[in-house]
């Protein structure tokens, strides 16, 4: 059996406690340990007169049993000065129950201004000011439970009770917001629509009916609602003769009964009639956000046409999810401009955590400093409005609660050095949706320009929960991976301290979620605090790599995929962890605090450095070639990557080992060739000597016609063969196409009379 609750040390104000459901509450706190104000005025039941006898009478019950209560004789209409006496009897407020109540009953036109008026006061307004007065104190002491007091005149109507009945359900309105607002300090509001016994109800009720309904069937939910322990919050409940039963709103499917550019008619409307009334599969908005969301969805549907010339209802086309990703896939956003000083790229990497503690960080803090430069990460800022401001609620197809909105992954791809000013165009395109089960992903990739430049690439991964379950596939070749790192030690690590205003200070760049500041909203998401953006924890990681394997030279960036696996709290300390292989740094960062790992999977890559062999430095005849690719990449990048959409990587071996890696990237931006393995997946690896290399770059080898060195099988594979090792990873038709480029560029060679 649970340990019975106590209400010891709490304070509870009951207004209209002198009979009735009042009394009935204020002796049941009293008897569980509460301290009671008794509120009465005292009045008859149409609220004429007044007197203390009422109040004076269940304080003496409550005392007579050892219990605690002061009374209090002010009307409702007085709210300040109840909670003064609970403040001077007892120092403080923990628990108002709404209840004082009269009636005025008359038929609709019989009702006179004061008839009105009065009710209004007493139950309405009445309510407010004693709240209002509590409020602050329950505030300050982040706890409070409120009663609201309705009435089942009010949720279906009753015959003569129109005052009632809008006072009433005003009252579960004002419990609703109070709810919202109260929900971040611990103070809950629930409102009862009770049935009970009492003068109010004795002139309706007969005898029998009166003696069964009592007071005392109520007060046990009335208590529970107030306990420390119970979270219910912005609830509704109908109770009585022992019966106890919860209400909420429920709201049919209904139709769009819109056409775009046609005026909308109430024959649409009588023509939907059935359809707008049809409650099967009803929903049950619980937030205004969920009934508010689904609007834009009808907006987008309604301009993308989706609606057949006899609209069918809204949700007859569409997942129970609300996702189509056949219609949202390869969709683009509106574009988005971001105009900056240097003042942002300064503020960012304040943000992230740089300071003129460290003498090396001043050429990202001071825009008078020789060098000054953005932190390469600085690239997603201009791109990430796509994702948060809302941008991907104009897309047909997804219907996207943006309460459940994580950012699962990041990646950053630059391809130029960031100007320290400027203005940045945006594209965003939902590359993918993929279907997670517990949620759906959204693969949203943003190429920023400057002017026609192409200077960054950004693919953001969206975790909406609940989402998914809608017949989706799981992965996506479109889908930057992540990629574990190594399995020993890690190379080198960097320990690093996040203020506890670090979040205050990095929304600054742009990202203005509450979440990240306001207690009360990261309660909503189950935080017990703000937390800190997962950008911001990005850029620390980012910054450690930088700093240990390139000592802070921005132009050694480029690229770097992350996932956000646990969130990080300000002030927390983290500790970065890194591998190097090659080019590419893996990284896992850690909360030391707590042992967590809020980034994993994760690396940068980085442009090679002068302590990696070169095609030079061993002397190789290739590098001639891939320099001259270099330079046509960088004329016709953009065709190309149209064109051929892969990423070739090239293992050049001299002496039967790997001499040099080259990349040529035809698929990302305006294509680029760099040293070293794919920063990605690779579609094509070729490995081959730099001999057979330049042969295949002269036609010496055609792999087209010559079966002898490179013979083809049935189904399109290079087989190895001799000394022309090549590996596939693809079987499609991107290595036909490099190589029908590199037989274009045989011809630009001999022009340029290169020899080997
Ligand atoms: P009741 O008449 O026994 O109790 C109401 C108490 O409020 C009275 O003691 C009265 O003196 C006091 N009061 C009236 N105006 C006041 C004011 N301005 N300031 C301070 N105290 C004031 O009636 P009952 O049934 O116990 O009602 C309690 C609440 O429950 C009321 O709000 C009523 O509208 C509500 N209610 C009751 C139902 C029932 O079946 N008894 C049904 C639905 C709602």
């Amino acid at each position: 059996m649970s340990s019975p609750l106590r209400f010891d040390g709490r304070v509870v104000l009951v207004t209209g406690a002198g009979g009735g459901l009042g009394r009935a509450y204020a002796l049941a706190f009293a008897e569980r340990g509460a301290s009671v104000v008794v509120n009465d005025l005292g009045g008859d039941f149409k609220g004429h007169g007044k007197s203390s006898s009422a109040a004076d009478k269940v304080v003496a019950e409550i005392r007579a049993k050892g219990g605690k209560a002061v009374a209090n004789y002010d009307s409702v209409e007085a709210g300040e000065k109840l909670v003064q006496t609970a403040l001077e009897a007892f120092g403080r407020i923990d628990i108002l129950i709404n209840n004082a109540g009269i009636l005025r009953d008359r038929s609709f036109t019989r009702i006179s201004d004061e008839d009105w008026d009065i009710i209004h006061k007493v139950h309405l307004r009445g309510s407010f000011l004693v709240t209002r007065a509590a409020w602050s104190h329950m505030k300050n002491q982040n706890f409070g439970r409120i009663i609201m007091t309705s009435s089942a005149a009010g949720i279906y109507g009753n015959f003569g009770q129109a005052n009632y009945s809008a006072a009433k359900l005003g009252l579960l309105g004002l419990a609703n917001t109070l709810a919202v607002e109260g929900r971040k300090y611990n103070i809950h509001c629930n409102t009862i629509a009770p049935t009970a016994g009492s003068r109010l109800t004795q002139t309706i009720m007969p005898q029998d009916m009166l003696d069964a309904f009592k007071p005392e069937y109520v007060a046990p939910l009335v208590l529970w609602l107030c306990h420390e322990s119970c979270q219910e919050n912005s609830g509704l409940f109908e109770v009585g003769a022992g019966w106890i039963g919860k209400l909420r709103w429920e709201r049919s499917l209904g139709a769009i009964v819109r056409q775009k550019n046609q005026p909308m008619t109430p024959e649409d409307v009588q023509n939907k009639w059935a359809k707008i009334c049809d409650f099967s599969d009803a929903n049950k908005p619980q937030t205004i956000q969920e009934s508010v969301s689904m609007l834009n969805d009808v907006l987008s549907r309604i301009e993308s046409q989706d609606v057949s010339p006899n609209p069918t209802s809204y949700s007859a086309s569409r997942s129970s999810t609300g996702f189509e990703p056949a219609q949202s896939i390869g969709q683009k956003l509106p574009s988005i401009t971001y105009e900056y000083t240097h003042l942002q790229p300064i503020l960012y990497a304040l943000g992230v955590g740089m300071s003129t503690k460290d003498p090396d960080h001043l050429k990202f803090l001071f825009e008078g400093s020789e060098g000054f430069c953005c932190l390469p990460t600085f690239g997603v800022i201009p791109a990430q409005s796509s994702m948060l401001d809302g941008g991907l609620s104009s897309i047909p197809g997804l219907n996207i609660d943006f309460t459940k909105v994580l950012h699962g992954e990041q990646y950053l791809e630059l391809y130029k050095l960031l100007p320290t000013s400027g203005k940045l165009t945006s594209e965003a395109t939902i590359a993918d949706i993929l279907d997670k089960g517990s949620g759906a992903v959204i693969v949203l990739d943003v190429h920023t320009y400057s002017g026609k430049d192409l200077l960054c690439y950004n693919q953001f991964s969206v975790f909406v929960v609940g989402a998914g379950g809608f017949g989706g596939k799981r992965s996506s070749e479109k889908a930057k991976i992540t990629v574990n790192p190594p399995n020993r030690p890690p190379d080198a690590t960097i320990t690093d301290v996040t203020t506890v205003d670090q979040a205050a200070l990095y929304r600054l760049s742009g990202d203005w979620n509450p979440l990240h500041i306001e207690p009360g909203f990261a309660a909503l998401g189950g935080f017990q605090k703000p937390i800190l953006h997962g950008l911001c924890s990005f850029g620390f990681a980012a910054r450690h790599v930088l700093k240990h394997f390139a000592n802070n030279d921005v132009t050694k960036f480029k690229a770097i995929k992350i996932r956000f696996a646990k969130p990080v709290f300000p002030g927390q300390t983290l500790q970065t962890e890194m591998w190097k292989e090659g080019n590419r740094i893996h990284i896992q960062t850690k909360v030391k605090e707590t042992g967590d790992i809020a980034i994993t999977g994760a690396y940068v890559d980085l442009t090679p450095s002068s302590d990696q062999p070169s095609a030079k430095a061993v002397g190789l005849k290739s590098d001639l070639v891939f320099e001259e690719i270099g330079r046509r990449i960088k004329e016709v990048g953009n065709e190309l990557v149209k064109k051929v959409n892969a990423v070739f990587q090239w293992n050049i071996t001299k002496d039967k080992k790997t001499a040099v890696q080259w990349t040529i990237d035809l698929k990302n931006g305006s294509g680029e060739l760099y040293q070293g393995p794919a920063h990605g997946k690779a579609d094509t690896i070729f490995t081959l000597s730099d001999d057979d290399f330049v042969d295949l770059v002269l036609g010496k080898i055609n792999p087209q016609k010559e079966q002898r060195n490179l013979p083809y099988t049935d189904t399109g594979h290079l087989k190895p063969s001799g000394s022309v090792l090549m590996t596939w990873t693809t079987i499609d038709s991107p290595g036909f196409k490099i190589l029908k480029i590199l037989s274009k560029l045989l011809e630009s060679l001999l022009r340029l009379q290169f020899h080997f």
